[in-house]
């Protein structure tokens, strides 16, 4: 099992904060510092300001190292077994992401590998994974069920998810998403089975296993009146929703997404005015994913200017799964954010930081501010705006997670 922060003080010095502790604007704070009190943020600002004759277990001195908050994932598909590179090469013999899962390839391919994986191979590829995207300075991460489809194996994917977390330097969230696919048993049977993941929510819940409930709402996987009874399962168990939403079709997913208070839609590039309203309403992130519009070779764009201008906010979130996105570097994905969606440098480390974290409800992370988890990252960089400049190379030098300095 992995440690927990000691109850002691620790100063962090010379240090060039972007705290986006603001509602807008880096934050920055040239000669900070930062005081950790064991796994809590104690005190934030310039080092000129600290208080005089504090009382301090550790100093440490950052160089003039750039330090913003530890980065969030807000979307993963982590726990599976498999990979789908002849898929790939499928469609780039000209078949599509949806004609390759028509033909019961594609996430229910994904399935059979998964089922037949041992857990201690699912958590071994997943724990693997976890590590590439701990490398660039990720601290909590989200991990969705959805290779399983059934209680035994969703089970199994949750509580890989739920190991990755206390066996690793990092906070994994869990979320449900065993309304993925049709499961094989119940080829023909769509509503039968929303009727069996309904009845497996409060079971998974029960376990200790959930933390949020998504679906994918799509004419290759659930219709809207199917989402909503799963919705309505979630409601009932008191767990909050997200959803895959609007990838390859306007389904009104965000809409009804959006009346049952969801935390996040996911993907959005068929997403109306209407849904745009809805999301601002109910306060629900927007989580970009520009690894699945790359990698699909989408060129239908999330509707940004609408989003920004209804005050949606927006996390951006690396999808990693076999099928649609592949990649496993968060960096990565601000570089695409901006050069794909035009999202800007601020926009892009928000959608990592502290718009992930709303993300999945998590009010504790994403900004360096006393009060705050002591989630923070130091790179080799000197302005937040070359996080999402450079890519290919990782400027990632340490980070805490909880308070503790772990290898990133
Ligand atoms: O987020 N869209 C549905 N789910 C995944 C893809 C899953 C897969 O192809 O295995 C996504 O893109
Ligand atoms: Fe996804």
């Amino acid at each position: 099992m992995k440690p927990t922060a000691p109850t002691t003080r620790t100063l962090w010095r010379h240090a060039r904060l972007a705290t986006l502790a603001g509602p807008t604007g880096w934050g920055l704070v040239d000669d900070g510092a930062l005081l950790v009190d064991g796994e809590t943020i104690a005190w934030v600002g310039r080092s000129a300001d600290l208080p005089a004759g504090l009382a301090v277990d550790a100093e440490h001195d950052l160089g003039g190292a750039l330090v913003t908050p530890g980065l969030i994932d807000c979307h993963t598909h982590l726990v599976y077994g498999g990979q789908r590179a002849a898929e790939f090469e499928q469609r780039l013999q000209g078949a599509s992401y949806a004609d390759i899962a028509r033909a019961g390839g594609g996430i229910r391919s994904t399935v059979a590998a998964t089922r037949a994986a041992s857990e201690a191979e699912l958590f071994a590829s997943a724990a693997r994974r976890a590590r590439v995207l701990m490398a660039e300075g990720v601290t909590t991460l989200e991990v969705k069920s959805g290779y399983g489809l059934s209680l035994e194996h969703e089970a199994r994917c949750l509580h890989v998810a739920r190991r990755l977390g206390a066996e690793l330097p990092l906070t994994v969230s869990t979320t449900c998403l065993a309304a993925h696919a049709l499961a094989p048993e119940f080829e023909g049977r769509p509503d039968d089975y929303i009727d069996a993941v309904c009845s497996w929510l409060p079971q998974l819940q029960a376990q200790g296993l959930v933390d949020a409930v998504d679906a994918f709402c799509e004419t290759i996987g659930f219709s809207a009146a199917q989402t909503e009874r799963v919705f309505a399962a979630a409601q009932r168990c008191g767990l909050p929703v997200k959803l895959h939403a609007e990838q390859l079709s306007d389904q009104g997913g965000a809409a009804l997404a959006a009346r049952y208070g969801a935390l996040s839609c996911d993907h959005l590039e068929h997403l109306s005015q209407a849904g745009v309203q809805a999301m601002a309403a109910s306060g629900t992130v927007a989580a970009l994913l520009p690894g699945a519009f790359y990698f699909l070779r989408e060129t239908r764009l999330p509707p940004l200017q609408a989003l920004r201008d209804a005050g949606v906010p927006l996390a951006v979130a690396s999808d990693h799964n076999p099928g649609s996105s592949p990649g496993l570097s968060l960096l990565l994905m601000l570089s695409m954010a901006c050069t794909l969606f035009r999202l800007t440098p601020e926009e892009a480390l928000r959608g990592v930081t502290v718009n992930a974290a709303r993300a999945l409800g998590l009010a504790d992370r994403g900004r360096l501010a006393a009060g705050q988890r002591a989630d923070v990252a130091a790179w080799d960089l000197e302005h937040p705006n070359e996080l999402a400049y450079w890519f290919g190379h990782n400027p990632c030098r340490r980070v805490l997670a909880g308070g503790l300095e772990r290898t990133p």
